[in-house]
């Protein structure tokens, strides 16, 4: 460890010291998610499972609840469910690193995790660098850093970032996210035999390629994998504009589903979706376990949003991971279902069958609380509108005729309404995961997910049903 790590380490978990009180007081702090001991969380990082334990870090900043020179944080789990925190990883100690050891991935080879990650610099005008950095470990835990493994080739600008590595046959793949010389986003692939010389194979795809036009400016966080046959490649193109119901939030998350060329480095790939349709998702991770389930985990957060109005501010943290969600696929179409370890966290088993709604607004005797797990089973729906109200800040609205759901929240600026609507069609099933402030929903077995952070009064701890009709529910709740 030099000098530098030393120190910065040091100082890091001072401020994990000075300010554990004010984090732990905030009756926003989060029970069963991934968030940072003090400061700012990002991306979640490295996710892999390593002699059998699961590793997973972020992108943190200890030292303000904004954005600057990246730690990556560290936790590891035996389910996914319960984690654990574990010493800093890595800081951003070398020359090659010093403004951020961004985001990457981890494989095991030859006995060893390694971690790809880029080292970001600013030199003294303000110009970027970009650095793809090794680093490893026997134990998983204390990292040795190997240096640059990675130059920045020429036919990109310094926007070169978020190393995914994998192995495909006899060589180790990797995709960055890049923004070439005429500012257009792509996913750019490298192949090597060592993991340490890395040769440049070309495009997977991108904007302005042969198979996309427009389709913005610098594209992070790629990671390209098989799944039942099929490439999935998943990523977090910044630039789109808003169509519709699509593409809402500042920066968006989705896919495309196709098949990989590995000789030509192309992927033959199909149209883009969004992986959430909520408020806060973004550059997602995945990595496959060793039951063969691809897991992915987004950061419950967008980049550039207005950090200052986050209530959590004041207790000297932001941001949080979302659950684990497990893959797979029907056609082109990702479906997502939370992972089912989170059964683990069930507590206190309220179940209902067959409750009918009708016009008026109602509570359900046992159903609420500010940390639960919520499944509704919807039988002979007849209403044309259906709500379902969290804590009187976030509200679920169906509306049958357009087939269109809806997530409401209140604003953190000035606590107005806004929602985020998606086309389902008919809604047969929701399965919500309520922390003390975010909301996972899941539609129909997976279909859709929304994902959003709300802040609800402390006191309330209401759930109110509601429908224009008849309509018959069955209703399972926990407290998680
Ligand atoms: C995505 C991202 C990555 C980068 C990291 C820095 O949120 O901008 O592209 O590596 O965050 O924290």
């Amino acid at each position: 460890m030099s000098q530098r790590d030393n120190q910065l380490r040091q100082e890091a978990y001072a401020e994990i010291e000075k300010f554990r009180d004010q984090v732990e007081a905030d009756p926003h702090r989060l029970r069963f998610h991934i968030q940072p001991p003090v400061g700012l969380l990002n991306d979640p990082n490295g996710f892999v499972q390593y002699n059998g334990t699961y590793h997973m870090f972020y992108q943190w900043m200890p030292f303000k609840t904004g954005h600057g020179a990246k730690f990556w944080g560290h936790y590891t789990s035996e389910d996914l469910v319960n984690w654990q925190a574990e010493p800093i990883a890595l800081t951003p100690s070398e020359w090659f690193e010093k403004n951020g050891c961004y985001s990457g991935s981890a494989v095991e080879a030859n006995g060893l995790m390694n971690l790809f990650y880029t080292g970001n610099v600013k030199d003294e005008e303000g110009n970027r660098e970009s650095y793809q950095v090794l680093a490893t470990s026997e134990d998983g835990i204390h990292f040795e850093k190997q240096g640059v493994v990675l130059e920045l080739p020429e036919e990109y600008t310094a926007h070169f970032r978020d190393p995914k590595v994998w192995k495909h046959g006899e060589y180790w793949y990797m995709v960055v996210g890049t923004q070439n010389h005429d500012l257009q986003g792509r996913v750019a692939l490298f192949r090597s035999s060592d993991l340490s010389d890395w040769e440049h194979m070309g495009v997977v795809t991108g904007a302005h390629t042969d198979q996309l036009d427009d389709f913005g400016f610098m594209w992070e966080c790629p990671d390209l994998f098989e799944l039942e046959g099929k490439h999935v490649l998943v990523v977090s193109p910044q630039g789109l504009e808003v169509q519709g119901n699509q593409y809402q939030n500042v920066y968006q998350s989705g896919y495309f589903v196709g098949d990989m060329n590995y000789e030509t480095g192309k992927l033959d790939h199909g149209s883009f979706r969004e992986l959430d349709q909520g408020f806060e998702f973004y550059a997602p991770q995945t990595t496959l376990d060793d039951q063969g389930r691809r897991i992915l985990v987004g950061w419950m957060g967008v980049p550039d949003q207005d950090e200052e109005h986050h209530p959590t501010i004041k207790h000297k943290w932001i941001h949080t991971l979302t659950l684990p969600r497990e893959l797979s696929l029907d056609g082109d179409k990702l479906i997502q279902k939370p992972i089912v370890e989170l059964e683990k966290l069930r507590k206190e088993e309220i179940s209902y069958e067959r409750v009918e709604l009708n016009g008026v607004e109602t509570t359900i005797e046992g159903i609420e609380g500010d940390a639960f797990e919520l499944q509704l089973g919807f039988e002979h729906n007849k209403a044309d509108v259906f709500e379902l109200t969290l804590r009187n800040n976030a509200r679920v609205v169906y509306h049958k005729p357009s087939g269109e759901l809806t997530l409401e929240r209140k604003r953190f600026e000035d606590r107005r309404m806004e929602s985020r609507t998606c086309k389902i069609g008919e809604l047969e099933d929701l399965r919500l995961f309520v922390d003390t402030s975010s909301v996972e929903m899941f539609v129909n077995g997976g279909e859709e997910v929304f994902t959003a952070r709300y802040y609800p009064e402390q006191e309330n701890r209401s759930v109110y049903f509601a429908s224009s009709g008849e309509l018959t529910l069955n209703v399972s709740h926990w407290k998680l």
